[in-house]
């Protein structure tokens, strides 16, 4: 017996929870690091020339393989590549959403720590950066910390997740976007007013190029993979939970938008901040835990900001996490027929235990490195330098090659015919790109990276 598929109650609840999706940890804690490790402005150029090329068709690409099929991505890559090999390769899309959610949860953690020390008032106490750095340390090497905080963070992710799509994912991300936006604007603003905050912009929108590595190029595509939560079953799902006449364009073009703004307004709160009180750009993923308490400490009303940075990355956490949980979530209801209160309890109870290691890395596990990287990074280089991508090509050659550009595209203009009448050219670059640039872009960045090029 199949029960009708649940579909989003409104655009901007689909609107919204897909930019909560893509929204997260990737733009404010990780895009802002990669660009002070990558060299700035120039790194800036490439990300947004990936996002272009490969990104944005990618994305396309997933939410119609969802929308057309309405079904979890195992049986939808199943559906239009008519084989199981390729119900393979859509499973291989729902494991690697299903160990993002493990390591981000991990990462997540850690944030929600934060938001309790804020609370706590013990932020205030971060004059300057070596104590941030003191501090922050401590905390990660407190194995109890990081494990504690990955279940809470996963307890309350999988509570909304038991709500539904409408219900708990729809209603949720509606009222955590709008704060977001709100508190981020603040930030912005707070940090142009602050002494060297010129220098802080130019370096991220000044570009040297020689400072531009081939393997901050993968890092960059990795990233607009990342960020616009790619190859990972994400899009393919809640793609599928939209009504077939859906117009793609008006929907999913602002989501793309708004997450490449929020990664530049984070990058340019957090730079400004930096600059401004006189630390180096490139100290890593520490970034945001090591620089903005430091600087809200010396703030007026230090404490509350504190408080709300927190609480909001927390928030854009949480509606990423939901997102990577979903596939798998879908995946268990659809091809196994369970109920989803048992799907969300299974996927809950496997990302924790997967993520454990993950939350351990800094602390008890922090001995078990390979090539000079912890649990943790290991998880994020696997995911994001390779199964992300990998999962994306996929769906791009099932799009480009398998079902057919002629075919998507057919597909993609239900809902906004008009719109390609009027402006033919978008349906040049999307068949240009589903077909050869977007593959071909990815094949170049994996043989650069295995050393193919010298
Ligand atoms: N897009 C999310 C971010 O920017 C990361 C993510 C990836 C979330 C995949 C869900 C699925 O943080």
């Amino acid at each position: 017996m199949t029960t009708p598929r649940v579909h989003w109650a409104s655009r901007i609840g689909f609107i919204l929870a897909v930019a909560g999706s893509a929204v997260g940890l990737a733009n404010i804690w990780r895009f802002p690091y990669l660009v002070g490790k990558n060299g700035g402005a120039a790194f800036v150029a490439v990300y947004l020339l990936s996002l272009f090329v490969i990104g944005f068709p990618v994305f396309m690409a997933e939410i119609l393989i969802g929308r057309t099929t309405q079904v979890s991505p195992s049986s939808a890559f199943r559906r239009l590549g008519k084989n199981t090999w390729w119900s393979g390769a859509g499973k291989l899309t729902i494991a690697t959403g299903f160990l993002v959610s493990a390591f981000y949860s991990a990462i997540a953690g850690w944030i929600l720590g934060y938001l309790f020390e804020a609370l706590r008032g013990n932020l205030g106490c971060i004059t300057n950066c070596a104590d941030a750095v003191t501090y922050y340390t401590e905390l990660i090497h407190n194995p109890w910390w990081g494990v504690g905080f990955h279940l809470l963070f996963l307890v309350i992710c999988t509570g909304i997740l038991y709500f539904g799509v409408r219900k708990g994912i729809e209603r949720g991300t509606k009222i955590m976007m709008p704060m977001l936006f709100l508190v981020l604007g603040l930030l912005v603003i707070k940090g142009l007013t602050l002494p060297n905050a010129s220098q802080a912009l130019s370096f991220l929108f000044d570009p040297d190029w020689s400072e531009l590595t081939p393997i901050a190029v993968l890092i960059a595509m990795g990233q607009a993979f990342f960020t616009l939560s790619l190859g990972q079953g994400t899009m393919v799902t809640y793609g599928s939970y939209l009504d077939e006449d859906e117009n793609l364009i008006k929907s999913c073009f602002p989501i793309v938008i708004v997450d490449t703004l929020v990664s530049i307004f984070a990058a340019i709160a957090v730079f400004t901040i930096v600059f401004s009180a006189g630390m180096q750009p490139d100290s890593g993923p520490g970034l945001i835990f090591h620089t903005l308490p430091t600087v809200f400490s010396q703030m007026p009303g230090g404490y509350l900001l504190a408080i709300l940075f927190f609480l909001l990355v927390a928030l854009a956490a949480v509606t990423s996490e939901i997102s990577a949980m979903e596939p798998t979530i879908a995946y268990l209801m659809d091809d196994w027929g369970w109920n989803r209160k048992p799907a969300v309890y299974v996927t809950g109870i496997g990302a924790f235990l997967v993520g454990i290691p993950c939350a351990l890395s800094s602390s008890v596990l922090s001995a078990y490195t390979f090539k000079g990287l912890n649990i943790l990074e290991l998880f994020d280089v696997v995911a994001s330098g390779f199964l992300i991508p990998i999962g994306g090509f996929l769906a791009i050659i099932l799009v480009g090659w398998r079902w057919g550009t002629a075919n998507a595209l057919r597909y993609l203009k239900r809902g906004s015919s008009e719109f390609f009448k009027q402006y033919p050219v978008v349906e040049t670059y999307f068949s240009f790109c589903f077909k050869y640039a977007a593959p071909t872009l990815i094949v170049v960045v994996f043989l650069n990276a295995l050393g193919v090029f010298g």
